[in-house]
């Protein structure tokens, strides 16, 4: 349907010497409630047009208003319209493919079809004239670009079956903000908001993911099937003004300050004494139990250590308590610096780190 028949060229060509015949061309008006954006080019005869939302073509009749009045009469009022070749009128929400930018003088010189005298507004042969409705009800995402100590990476790569960052935590409705208070609140170094509404922390990138791109779709609407044009450009729950990532891609932000912010060593619990930061390894653990204390903090889990006759307590990861009534090897002293995160249960106190006991005795 979309490939042009000999009679469709014919007709093309009829409007180009009609319209090179015209001797005065005027400029086109850019329709009331819409802004001209771009000139693209617009493979659509070969079956992949920008818009895929409604699609209609006029050999002989297209002008900007017959356009107009096509993707008005659509059920969805969609915020981007294109013309293309003279006499392809589209519309859409998103670019369901994009390429490459020409210039709108690349959309200047050829007249629409349907009204010689239309010059500029249809597009030029496989350009195609964009156009953006002018309607405060499509609000395009912006990127924040930093949030107190986090810095903005930018746009990363990220996949279902193996993913960028380490865990995914509850962010409650999600914004940039929440998700990065979120992951400072445990101590990590990275944060990445994603398709909208997940919220990922980590300590470092992992399965090779990358930056991906800055572009979160103000200049070009929001793309998503060509791979080369998908970035981050999904509005966040919590606030649909602000870029949460996108499928599969991560915008990401990186922790520029000390940790654990706010957060202090409990020196001493019932008599129990802080005696520094040690290492521990998931395959070989240097405190032989670990008990759910639900809440942690020093107190609850030093507390539980004691009622179950254990001489040791150790803080680890935000969130887990273990005992033992030796330090096992290969655990070991290191630097306090390891045991950088807060407590779940007491974002005032220092509940060890990733691999990293806070050791009582
Ligand atoms: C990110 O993209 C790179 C390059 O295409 C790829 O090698 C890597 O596996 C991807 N990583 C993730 C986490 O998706
Ligand atoms: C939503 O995000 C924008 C951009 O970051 C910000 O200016 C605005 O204050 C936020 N709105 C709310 C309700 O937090
Ligand atoms: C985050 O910032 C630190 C320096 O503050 C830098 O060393 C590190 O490479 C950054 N991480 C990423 C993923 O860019």
């Amino acid at each position: 349907m979309r490939r042009l028949s000999l009679f469709a060229w014919a007709s093309v060509f009829a409007g180009r010497i009609l319209a090179a015949s015209v001797q005065l061309h005027s400029r086109s008006p850019v329709p009331q409630g819409w802004e001209n954006i771009l000139c693209l080019l617009d493979y659509g005869v070969f079956g992949s047009p920008v818009l895929t939302g409604a699609y209609h073509s006029d050999y002989t009749g297209m002008t900007i208003e017959k356009c107009v009045a096509f993707c008005d009469s659509q059920s969805t009022p969609f915020r981007f319209m294109g013309l293309a070749n003279g006499y392809e009128c589209s519309c859409g929400n998103f670019f369901d493919n994009y390429y490459e930018d020409v210039g709108l003088s690349s959309c200047s010189s050829w007249p629409c079809n349907g009204d010689p005298l239309e010059v500029g507004g249809c597009g030029g042969l496989y350009a195609a004239s964009m156009y953006r409705r002018i309607n405060s009800n499509f609000i395009i995402p912006a990127l924040v670009p930093s949030v107190g100590l986090w810095n903005g990476l930018g746009c990363y790569n990220d996949s279902v079956s193996a993913r960028a960052l380490q865990v995914r935590v509850e962010a409650g409705s999600t914004t940039v903000e929440s998700c990065v208070a979120a992951c400072q609140a445990q101590g990590f170094s990275l944060a990445g908001v994603e398709f909208g509404r997940e919220c990922w922390c980590g300590s470092q990138l992992q399965h090779g993911s990358t930056f991906f791109g800055n572009d979160n779709g103000i200049q070009h609407g929001n793309f998503r099937q060509n791979p080369n044009a998908l970035h981050c450009n999904m509005g966040c729950q919590g606030n649909s003004s602000e870029t949460c990532g996108g499928p599969a891609l991560l915008n990401l932000y990186n922790f520029t300050g000390m940790y654990p912010i706010g957060a202090s060593v409990v020196p001493a619990v019932d008599g129990w004494t802080s005696r520094g930061c040690y290492s521990d390894t998931v395959s070989s653990r240097t405190l032989e139990q670990r008990i759910d204390v639900g809440s942690v903090t020093a107190e609850s889990c030093v507390n539980a250590c004691q009622s179950q006759s254990f001489s040791i307590a150790g803080l680890e990861y935000a969130q887990e308590c273990w005992c033992g009534n030796e330090i096992r090897p290969p655990g070991a002293p290191i630097s306090q610096s390891a045991c950088n995160q807060a407590c779940v249960g007491d974002a005032s106190e220092v509940c060890g780190g990733p691999n990293a006991l806070q050791i009582y005795y």
